[in-house]
């Protein structure tokens, strides 16, 4: 949530390389963009709300003079996104500028106490007691490097921040953080650092991890880091990331949505390539640990009940599933050091999942973390990570990264099977050369979706509510589909295990209304006929994902999604789901809404 950047380099003004590093960033919030430079003393400062490209038609986010630059692109908590909510924000006499991902606990007390001193504060954000503070300090005589380190002191919640001064003569950056993410970048005469990844892939893949607990001082030659809590100096290697900028493209696809919903063969295949031994090791500790638990969020929390299924029935282990947002509350403190956690964040920064792994780690939980985001904190509390290989997902709504979640969950399900022996180890084997061929099916299930997909939404887009339906692992791809509605096109819709639909949500259904089966041709298939039948009788209208020869349920749907290939039960989930994926992108684009920034969400939620 908010998206930072910032950039010194020895010549050349920085501010159109900010703009489009923004724009890079804009899924992380787009509701408000601010850039500020410095250019022989002097601090230049554009910042509005409303969309970067919005903001640049109006104020032209290019025209900035300076070789040194901090930019944000925001997604509102403390204050309504306005002109003077937006970041940067600044000091009294304009000369620190601060941008800022995450939220300041205390913010309300030390306002007031700045305020008692005479300082001026102009917004609503929590944000802006940062600079204030960072200004008394250097009144006080001290370098910006040293101001910010005792800033860290005063500032209570979870930050990111991204710091400049006109005083800093050479220029350079400061930055910190505490529960944020933060990377930085080098390259020849020129540092970056940025929310992630992709705001600088265009110029350099040697990128440098900073961590919890550390401040960075960033100037065209060098970067230095250090510990906040004794300023020793942290002697820490670059990483070469093996992302390229054109992923982070749209690559001639009118959305990153559509464009990585296509890419999802790839991404499959790419991950399939994990090395066994990653695989084995994490495999290890799920097996050696008495309780199993799955926790995750929104789209990650679909694919831990889609690897629920994969691990009972081909392992023999039932995990538990819960949202790590309620793991506390619901867990009372039962766990132990034999429990293990499967821990499920693309981003690896969902602040929900961070805190209920943090809280069993307490009572020497083992984590296992699976993401796609190299470095990201998830994987500094994880003892173990199996990296995803899903590329950079840029768009809001997650599909390919979804994608990879479910191969890695069927590599673990597979390998620990091989353990336990709860199924034979020619079934594994079986199972296992039925995954490689997963990316050809889900490459031909787009294909012969899309233009279905497309015509669809034309007659569903106006319809006020959808009814998903699905049994045992189906019901995983209904709400993974209805949530993808939800998200993106803004249309009601409710997933429900087709076996309790009966139980109250048919109430709903009348002439017409919606209801769009996940029917894989699997032991749920004749109870599913049996739920076709009762939402037609009260005049439903029935979409179906079905297996291409499905003759019969053909016959009983208005409308039907085909999925060329018989897939095995466990894996249904990362076919069935493509055809509703592009139902959402296609409903999202007849409504004439953005699929890749749906409103009110942002792709890495680090807010509880
Ligand atoms: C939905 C979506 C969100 C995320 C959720 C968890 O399309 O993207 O529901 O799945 O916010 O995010 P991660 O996986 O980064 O923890």
């Amino acid at each position: 949530m908010c998206g930072i950047i910032g950039v010194v380099q020895k010549r050349g003004d920085v501010a159109p390389f900010l703009h489009q590093a923004l724009k890079r960033l804009e899924y992380r919030g787009y509701d408000s963009v601010g850039v500020t430079t410095i250019s022989e003393g002097k601090l230049y400062m554009k910042k509005e709300k409303g969309k970067i490209e919005e903001v640049h038609r109006k104020l032209n986010l290019d025209d900035m003079p300076g070789s040194i630059g901090i930019g944000h692109t925001r997604w509102a908590t403390h204050g309504i996104p306005s002109m003077l909510n937006s970041h940067p924000h600044f000091d009294c006499n304009n000369e620190i500028s601060v941008v800022h991902n995450g939220v300041i606990d205390n913010f309300l007390e030390l306002r007031t106490e700045l305020r008692a001193l005479g300082h001026k504060l102009k917004s609503e954000t929590d944000t802006e007691v940062i600079p204030h503070l960072i200004e008394d300090y250097m009144k006080d005589g001290m370098d910006l490097l040293q101001a910010v380190k005792e800033t860290t002191k005063r500032i209570e919640g979870t930050y990111a921040i991204v710091v400049m001064s006109t005083k800093e003569n050479p220029n350079r950056i400061v930055c910190t953080r505490d529960g944020n993410p933060l990377v930085i970048g080098r390259k020849e005469n020129v540092s970056y650092v940025s929310s992630d990844i992709p705001a600088f892939l265009p110029m350099t893949n040697d990128m440098i991890l900073l961590l919890d607990g550390e401040i960075a001082s960033l100037s065209t030659d060098e970067v230095r880091i250090e510990k906040l809590s004794d300023e020793s100096e942290v002697k820490r290697e670059s990483i070469k990331i093996s992302w390229t900028a054109d992923q982070a493209q749209k690559s001639g696809y009118p959305h990153f949505m559509l464009k990585e919903i296509h890419e999802q063969p790839e991404a499959i295949r790419n991950t399939l390539r994990l090395r066994d031994d990653v695989i084995k090791e994490a495999a290890n500790i799920i097996h050696s640990s008495e309780r199993v638990f799955m926790l995750a969020m929104g789209t990650s929390g679909h694919a831990a009940q889609a690897g629920q299924h994969m691990f009972a029935s081909i392992a023999g282990v039932l995990p538990i599933v819960e949202l790590a947002s309620d793991f506390s509350d619901t867990v009372y403190g039962t766990l132990t050091e034999k429990d293990c956690i499967i821990a499920i964040t693309q981003s690896g920064e969902t602040t929900d999942t961070i805190s209920a792994v943090k809280y069993a780690k307490e009572f020497g939980v083992k984590i296992v973390a699976i993401t796609n985001v190299v470095g990201s904190s998830i994987t500094r509390y994880a003892d173990y990570t199996v990296l995803t290989q899903a590329g950079p997902e840029i768009g809001v709504a997650a599909t390919k990264t979804f994608m990879v979640q479910l191969t890695s969950l069927a590599l673990l399900a597979l390998k620990i099977g091989e353990l336990t022996k709860f199924v034979k180890p020619s079934i594994i084997k079986a199972k296992r050369e039925f995954l490689e061929r997963m990316p050809d099916i889900v490459s031909e299930t787009i294909s012969r979706n899309e233009e279905l997909a497309r015509r669809l939404a034309g007659q569903m887009y106006d319809k006020p509510s959808l009814l998903f339906l699905g049994r045992g692992i189906s019901i995983a791809t209904a709400e993974e589909g209805a949530l993808k509605l939800k998200e993106i096109a803004y249309n009601h819709a409710e997933a429900y295990s087709a076996g309790e639909s009966k139980h109250g949500p048919i109430a709903l259904v009348q002439e017409g209304y919606p209801v769009i089966f996940v029917a894989p041709h699997d032991e749920t298939r004749s109870r599913m006929i049996g739920n076709i039948m009762e939402m037609k009788a009260r005049g439903g209208y029935t979409i179906s994902v079905i297996l291409k020869d499905d003759k019969e349920l053909t016959g009983l749907s208005d409308y039907v999604f085909t999925i060329p290939n018989q897939v095995e039960a466990e894996f249904s989930t990362m076919a069935f789901i493509v055809p509703l994926q592009l139902f959402s992108y296609y409903m999202a684009l007849r409504k004439g809404f953005d699929p890749d920034k749906p409103r009110n969400l942002a792709k890495s939620v680090t807010v509880l």
